[in-house]
């Protein structure tokens, strides 16, 4: 980027324009000359396609939209409207700035908030032509339309590193303070846990589906053990990208909760649109106020974690399971699965996290040893039973996209069902334990890994610790109750890649192929 066709226009485009192909060999076949290889570049001949019959802005651009599917926002500048930026959005996010003397352009209002804090952001299907006085949005008929002007808030402004070497670092850091605030968030007027719905739709949810990818699908199989268990409503975990293209049997769930840090995963987004089009009524679960997933939703469950930069998740992770407990705390509270006591207790459990994850945070300098020795390895296992077995995904995904070390979590018990034949002579794994109902059988599979040569890396509480005799670096977080160690235990689990990260001297904030928010399917 940017694609620059006939010297006259440059585009940029994030998305994929599913029927570049043949728009492009219709376009080879008029005589216009291609120097990439990719889908974007049809954008700039399209464009000078239509400038060329004469189309003013606006009709090349209703014309360029009738012709191209898929999903896409792009920026078009040319030559013949030097004053003038074209835009243009339909599934990938798009934000216009407007400032005092000039009007910006970005994929959020995160990327624009240093320059103007006042933001239009566009509809699917929507373009707009911009000038530095200001910005007109039409529908893709060429009517004009009028969106509305948002003030985002100050917080969701570009961040510095704070003096930390990395932005992931500052993150793991800030997840005290994300935890309260997004704890505050979730906490009514009453000082209870409330799920920012009526009761009366509460009472009626039968069914969940849980909607995510990556690091938020982890947080939603998490979340399954805590709404299943305390308020026995049926729950569903679904990676996204899967969900709408497998032809779901809904009928047993009437909500769904799109979880995701940015609200602009395109996958996630496809899949709440599809459980609303199924009929569920929808809750957004996001980090980004006001983005795509936040404005469709009927409700928004907001984790209050702050900018997230690094592209691993950290503190939009630990946010989202304190959103999701107490969310599960109130379904119970009205389903009258539990009672006031209860839920208070657990509560007053949770306001004592953002404590007990400042004290994991002084794990740095003790860990680091730990991660220098798994810098050399080639390949680790992550090992977890009950809600610490959706946590060890998360961590050796944790460790695979930051250290780009091999790293596969199981669920300890499958270890017996063929994992185990993975083990040799010296494997790192790393056992998430807490001292609960399945401590002893937990521990058991871990025993057998060691037995068969693997190297284990023990990240547990204080009390689960003492169980283990055979571990070659244990890792120890205080106590917590059973609900909230796959929240304290996380904190353990980043230190750890990041630090391997730092080790082997990868991209920390920026790894290799990713991207921080996945606007493309
Ligand atoms: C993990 O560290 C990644 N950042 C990634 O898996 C991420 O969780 C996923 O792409 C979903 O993003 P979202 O929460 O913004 O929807």
């Amino acid at each position: 980027h940017p694609h620059v066709a006939s010297k006259r226009v440059s585009i940029v485009h994030n998305g994929i324009i599913e029927n570049y192909r043949s728009i492009r060999h219709r376009l080879e076949a008029l005589g216009h000359r291609f120097s990439s290889d990719t889908d974007s570049e049809v954008l700039a001949h399209l464009f000078v396609e239509a400038f060329d019959a004469g189309m003013d802005p606006s009709a090349a651009t209703q014309s360029v939209l009738a012709e191209i599917d898929g999903a896409y926002a792009f920026a078009v500048m040319s030559t013949d409207y030097p004053d003038m930026l074209i835009v243009a959005r339909n599934a990938s996010p798009l934000a216009l700035g407007i400032g005092d003397d000039a009007c910006y352009i970005g994929s959020d209002a995160t990327a624009l908030s240093h320059l103007t804090r006042k933001v239009v952001y566009l509809k699917d299907n929507d373009y707009a032509l911009v000038r530095a006085t200001g910005v007109a949005v039409y529908q893709a008929d060429g009517e004009p339309v009028n969106r509305e002007h948002v003030i985002v808030a100050a917080s969701q402004g570009l961040v510095d590193k704070g003096g930390y070497r990395h932005y992931m670092e500052k993150e793991i850091h800030e997840q005290p303070d994300a935890i309260a605030h997004s704890l505050a968030a979730m906490t009514d007027k009453n000082g209870c846990l409330t799920a920012r719905m009526s009761e009366k739709k509460l009472r009626e949810v039968e069914g969940i589906v849980l909607l995510a990818a990556g690091t938020s699908h982890y947080a939603t199989q998490i979340a399954r053990y805590w709404i299943e268990s305390l308020a026995n409503v049926p729950v569903v975990c679904e990676v996204a990208s899967e969900y709408r293209y497998r032809q779901p049997a809904t009928a047993s769930y009437n909500l769904a909760i799109a979880v995701s840090q940015s609200g602009e995963s395109l996958d996630t987004l496809m899949a709440m649109r599809h459980a609303a089009d199924c009929g569920m009524s929808t809750i957004g679960l996001v980090n980004v106020p006001n983005s795509t997933i936040a404005r469709e939703a009927n409700t928004v469950l907001p984790t209050r974690a702050g900018p997230e930069i690094g592209v691993a998740s950290t503190k939009s992770f630990t946010a989202q399971l304190t959103v999701l407990l107490c969310f599960a705390v109130a379904l119970a509270r009205v389903k009258g699965q539990i009672d006031v006591a209860r839920a208070n207790a657990i509560h007053v459990e949770i306001q004592g996290l953002p404590g007990l994850v400042g004290r994991a945070l002084c794990l740095f300098d003790e860990m680091r040893p730990v991660a220098h020795k798994l810098s050399s390895a080639k390949s680790a296992l992550y090992l977890g039973r009950g809600a610490l077995y959706p946590l060890a995904l998360e961590g050796a995904l944790k460790l695979k996209e930051l250290s780009y070390i091999h790293a596969e979590g199981f669920a300890s018990g499958e270890m017996k069902h063929g994992p185990i034949a993975l083990i040799e002579d010296d494997i790192p794994v790393v056992a998430l334990l807490a001292a609960d109902s399945v401590m002893t059988k937990a521990s058991n599979n871990l025993r057998e890994a060691n037995a068969r040569g693997g190297k284990i890396i023990l990240i547990s509480d204080s009390d689960a610790a003492v169980e283990v005799d055979y571990a070659s670096a244990v890792i120890t977080v205080p106590n917590v109750s059973s609900l909230l160690s796959p929240i304290l235990l996380a904190v353990p689990a980043q230190i750890l890649a990041y630090l391997t990260a730092v080790e082997k001297g990868t991209d920390v904030d920026q790894p290799r192929n990713l991207a921080k928010s996945v606007t493309v399917e």
